[in-house]
C-alpha cells in the first residue's frame, strides 16, 4: 500500500506481561501455544500486523480477554511493546523518546475510554478544553476550539452544566468532544459506547459515523459487540487469544469467516443489515436496450423464459422495463420501436442499499428488483428467492417464492415473431 495513505501501521507487535517476556516472544514465534508459556506469563497480543489508512474506521473486535486494549494502547505507546512496531504518521513510536512520544499523543492521536473519565468539578466546556490545556494551548483559543467541538457533538446549550447533570449518553458526546478538540488525524476509541444504552448507542453510532463524514478522522474502535462493528466499520480485525484471526470487511467477515470462532461471532449478526443489495444481486440477464425493436426484445424474454425486461440506454442506465404481452402485441402489429410500451416505475434500487430495505421494493417490482450503480446503470437484479435464500444464509434451491407472472407461452410466442418475420418487416438489432 502507498505510504501516503496509510496513518498507522503495526508490524509482528507482541505485548507478554510477567516474566520471561522476551523469551515468551521467542517461544511464541517458534510456535509454542500461549498457554503453554507458564502461569507467570500472559501473551495478550501475539504478533498483530495490520495497516489502517487515513479516514478509516478500522474496528477491533473480540471476546473479553482477547488483547483488543493491550493492543490499541500500543499504538499511543500508553503500553510499551515488547516486540515489534508501531508507526503513527510514518514515525515509530518504538524509536522515539519519552518526550516526542507524549508530542505524539498529544497532537497525532487521541484517546476516547468507555468510562468517560471527566472531571466532576468543571464544567463541560473546561472538561472539552481539558486536552488542550495539557498542550498548552492559550485559554481564548482553547475555549473557542472547545465551543467549536462541543457544538459539533450536539452539545450547544450545556456548556457551563457540570458532568453529573449530564445523562450517559450526554457524558459520553463529552468524552468524544474532548478527544475531537484536540483535533489529532487519529481517535483510538476503547469501548467507547458499551456503557449507554441501546437506544443511545445507536444514536452515538449515528453521530460518529456523521462526524466522520464530516472531519475525516481516522479511527480505532474497539467492541466486543458484533453489531456495533458491523455498521460502524470499514473494516474489521477479530482477535482470539492475542492472535489477529482475520482482518476484512464487514461483508467478508459475515460471508466468509475464516475460522470456526468467527463463525460463530458472526452468527447473532442481523445480515439484514450488513449485507447489501450489491453483495446478493445476480447479473442481469433479461435486459434490451432502449433502440432494440420489439421483436429482439421479444426473442430475448423468449430465450430467458421470463415476463419481461429492463431496457437501458447506450451507457447501461436505466430507462424503463417492458411487459412480454405488450412487447407481443407491438411485434403482432408491425411496430417497429418499443417507446410505447416501456413503463418508467422500474423500482430499481441503489447498490448498497441493506437487505432489510429490499423486502418492500421485492414485493412491488414486476420484475427480479434491477440494481443501480452511482450512475444509475442497471448493474445486477435481485431474484425474490436469491433474496430469500440470503436471509436466511441458505442456498437458493432450498428457498420458495412467490411466483411473478408467468412468461408468455412459447409456442405462442413463436407464431407471432414468424409472422413477423414473414413479413419481411426488418428492424433495428440491438439487444444487448
Ligand atoms: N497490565 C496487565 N498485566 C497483566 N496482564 C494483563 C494486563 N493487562 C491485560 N492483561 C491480560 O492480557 C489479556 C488481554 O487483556 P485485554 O484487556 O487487552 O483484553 P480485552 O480484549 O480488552 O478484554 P475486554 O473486552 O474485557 O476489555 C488478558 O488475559 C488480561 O488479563
Ligand atoms: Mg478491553
Amino acid at each position: 500500500m502507498n505510504d501516503d495513505t496509510i496513518a498507522l501501521r503495526a508490524e509482528g507487535l507482541y505485548k507478554v506481561f510477567g516474566r520471561h517476556a522476551d523469551e515468551a516472544v521467542i517461544a511464541l514465534h517458534r510456535g509454542t501455544p500461549r498457554d503453554e508459556l507458564g502461569a507467570a506469563t500472559t501473551a495478550a497480543v501475539i504478533d498483530a500486523s495490520f495497516e489502517v489508512r487515513h479516514g478509516e474506521i478500522f474496528v477491533v473486535m473480540g471476546l473479553s480477554g482477547s488483547g483488543k486494549s493491550t493492543l490499541i494502547r500500543m499504538l499511543n505507546g500508553l503500553h510499551g511493546a515488547t516486540a515489534g512496531t508501531v508507526e503513527v504518521g510514518g514515525e515509530r513510536l518504538t524509536d522515539i523518546s519519552p518526550k516526542r512520544l507524549r508530542e505524539i499523543r498529544r497532537r497525532r492521536i487521541s484517546m476516547v475510554f468507555q468510562h468517560f473519565a471527566l472531571l466532576p468539578h468543571r464544567t463541560v466546556i473546561d472538561n472539552v478544553a481539558y486536552g488542550l490545556e495539557i498542550q498548552g494551548v492559550e485559554r481564548d483559543e482553547r475555549i473557542a476550539r472547545a465551543r467549536r467541538v462541543t457544538e459539533i457533538v450536539g452539545l450547544q446549550g450545556w456548556e457551563e452544566k457540570h458532568p453529573s447533570e449530564l445523562s450517559g449518553g450526554m457524558q459520553q458526546r463529552v468524552g468524544l468532544a474532548r478527544a475531537l478538540a484536540a483535533d489529532t488525524d487519529v481517535l483510538l476509541m476503547d469501548e467507547a459506547f458499551s456503557a449507554l444504552d441501546p437506544l443511545i448507542r445507536r444514536e452515538m453510532q449515528d453521530q460518529l459515523l456523521e462526524l466522520q463524514a464530516e472531519l475525516g478522522k481516522t479511527i480505532i474502535f474497539i467492541t466486543h459487540d458484533l453489531n456495533e462493528a458491523m455498521y460502524i466499520g470499514d473494516r474489521i480485525a477479530v482477535m482470539r487469544d492475542g492472535r489477529i484471526v482475520q482482518i476484512g470487511s464487514p461483508e467478508d467477515i459475515l460471508t466468509n469467516p475464516a475460522n470456526d470462532y468467527v463463525e460463530q461471532f458472526v452468527q447473532d449478526v442481523d445480515r439484514t443489515k450488513v449485507l447489501t443489495a450489491e453483495s446478493v444481486m445476480r447479473k442481469p440477464r433479461a435486459v434490451v436496450h432502449v433502440g432494440a425493436g420489439p421483436r429482439a426484445a421479444l426473442t430475448l424474454m423468449r430465450d430467458e423464459q421470463v415476463a419481461g425486461a429492463y431496457v437501458v440506454s447506450k451507457d447501461r442506465s436505466i430507462v424503463g422495463w417492458v411487459r412480454d404481452r405488450d412487447v407481443f402485441d407491438l411485434v403482432r402489429r408491425g411496430v417497429k420501436d418499443l417507446s410505447s410500451v416501456i413503463q418508467s416505475d422500474h423500482g430499481a434500487v441503489a447498490t448498497d442499499t441493506a437487505l432489510a430495505d429490499l423486502f418492500i421494493p421485492s414485493l412491488e417490482a414486476a420484475l427480479p428488483l434491477g440494481v443501480l450503480d452511482s450512475r444509475d446503470r442497471l448493474v445486477g437484479v435481485i431474484p425474490r428467492v436469491t433474496l430469500l435464500a440470503a436471509l436466511g444464509g441458505e442456498p437458493e434451491a432450498a428457498v420458495q417464492a412467490a411466483p411473478r407472472p408467468d412468461p408468455m407461452p412459447t409456442a405462442e410466442v413463436d407464431q407471432v415473431l414468424e409472422a413477423a418475420v414473414g413479413a419481411g418487416a426488418a428492424e433495428p438489432k440491438e439487444a444487448l
